[in-house]
């Protein structure tokens, strides 16, 4: 036999047991996951009353299930992540000192057996549907509370960026956020697996703007794009006191007749930019609904009650800059909610300085061929900067 024959031989040998490791490899992650379980959850989990763990889950989900999580066939291994890194009332969180993340791994896998979600979870064909994008956006927020990036599912090469600079996962507005608030306006695009939220959260106890957008791939979260605007500095404008509660223009949810279809959103919203590009309105005919009104960082800047500057009540008409230079992408269309959020760069002209430019999340409230409302978060940049996701 000569070297080549020994070469393929090993190769086929190697070859095999690859193969063959897989079913192994997962009874083996069972097994360890259940020693997992054993040494730190049983003695709260396990079946039986003298278990506090099953004792308050057997009054929550009396007669609806078993009380012993062993038992359960609806436990996708995010939700054990998510509790085992966070606790809950008596429920203390772990460290990953405690249970490392690779056990983790194992004990959520263990855990999820039973469960039908999350096989369909690792069916990469299987969509991520309005409910599960949301969750994505909770899981998100909650994680960030918790400060600590590791609950989330991600995919190995995840990117994230905060004010467009790339960052991990952890850093930034994760570090100092104290808080989350009830203003959470969200934006779910199914088609392109994307879910988009505006909200406002509390950093040392100061209400900053916070806007994310999340890219889910295969059920994992592999883009992370956020903005964070503390201060009229930031943003120019900013007056995040007003936004308590999301509008009720935005939150309406259009009856399915009135719906426009995900091009025309497209076609309708896009005629924004193009006016700010001519400098007008009027000009490209954007056919705003007649109580249409523009919120930007808070600010009342167009529409009925507007006092901002002379002319601003009246939307269409009122003078705006002419914007040139102004770029713009679909980052999402809601169907259902009837919002389309487009990613602008305003280019020069946009600040009085010279020097910078506004970087622009900007929402169209658009159903029944009109644009009712227009709601941006948005903040300083210098012109030219790339957005991070170029
Ligand atoms: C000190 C006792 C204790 C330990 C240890 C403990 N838990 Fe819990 N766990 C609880 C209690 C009590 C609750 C119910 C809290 C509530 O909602 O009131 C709970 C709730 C949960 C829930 C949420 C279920 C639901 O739908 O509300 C999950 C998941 C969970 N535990 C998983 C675990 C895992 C996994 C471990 C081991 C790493 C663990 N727990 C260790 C006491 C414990």
């Amino acid at each position: 036999m000569n070297a080549s024959h020994t070469i393929n031989k090993i190769t086929g040998l190697i070859i095999l047991a690859v193969l063959a490791t897989p079913v192994a490899a997962q009874d083996e992650t069972l097994a360890a996951g259940k020693m997992v379980y054993d040494k730190w959850c049983g003695p709260c989990h396990d079946a039986g009353v003298d278990h506090p763990g099953t004792l308050a889950l057997s009054a929550k989900y009396a007669g609806v299930k078993s009380p012993a999580l062993e038992e359960w066939t609806d436990l996708p291994p995010a939700v054990t992540k998510l509790f085992v890194r966070n606790g809950v009332s008596i429920m203390p969180f772990f460290r990953k000192t405690e249970i490392s993340d690779a056990e983790l791994d194992e004990l959520a896998a263990y855990l999820a057996r039973n469960t039908d979600v999350a096989g369909k979870a690792e069916n990469p064909d299987a969509a991520c549907d309005r409910d599960c994008l949301a969750g994505f956006i909770d899981q998100y927020m909650n994680a960030m509370i918790a400060h600590d990036p590791g609950v989330l599912p991600v995919t190995a090469q995840v990117k994230f960026t905060e004010d467009t600079i790339e960052m991990q996962l952890g850093q930034g507005l994760w570090e100092k956020v104290s808080k989350l608030t009830d203003y959470r306006m969200d934006i779910l695009d199914v088609h392109n697996s994307t879910a988009i939220s505006l909200t406002v959260v509390e950093e040392n106890g100061i209400r900053v703007m916070f806007a994310l957008r999340l890219k889910i791939e295969n059920k994992l979260i592999s883009e992370a794009e956020t903005m964070v605007v503390r201060s009229r500095e930031e943003g120019m404008i900013f007056n995040p006191d007003t936004l308590q509660k999301v509008s009720e223009t935005m939150v309406l949810e259009p009856e399915p007749a009135l719906r426009n279809t995900r091009d025309e959103m497209i076609n309708i919203a896009t005629l924004y930019p193009a006016g700010l590009k001519t400098g007008s309105f009027a000009t490209v005919d954007v056919p705003f609904s007649s109580g249409a009104y523009r919120f930007e960082n808070g600010q009342l800047m167009a529409g009925p009650g507007c006092t901002f500057f002379p002319g601003c009540e009246d939307i269409k008409n009122q003078r705006i800059p002419t914007l040139a230079g102004i770029t713009h992408k679909v980052a999402a269309v809601d169907g259902e909610a009837g919002i389309v959020l487009l990613r602008m760069n305003f280019g020069p002209g946009a600040t009085f300085d010279g020097k910078n430019t506004l970087n622009v999340w900007e929402a169209f409230k658009v159903y029944d061929n009109h644009m009712h409302a227009v709601e941006a978060f948005m903040e300083v940049l210098p012109i030219g900067a790339p957005s991070g996701w170029d």
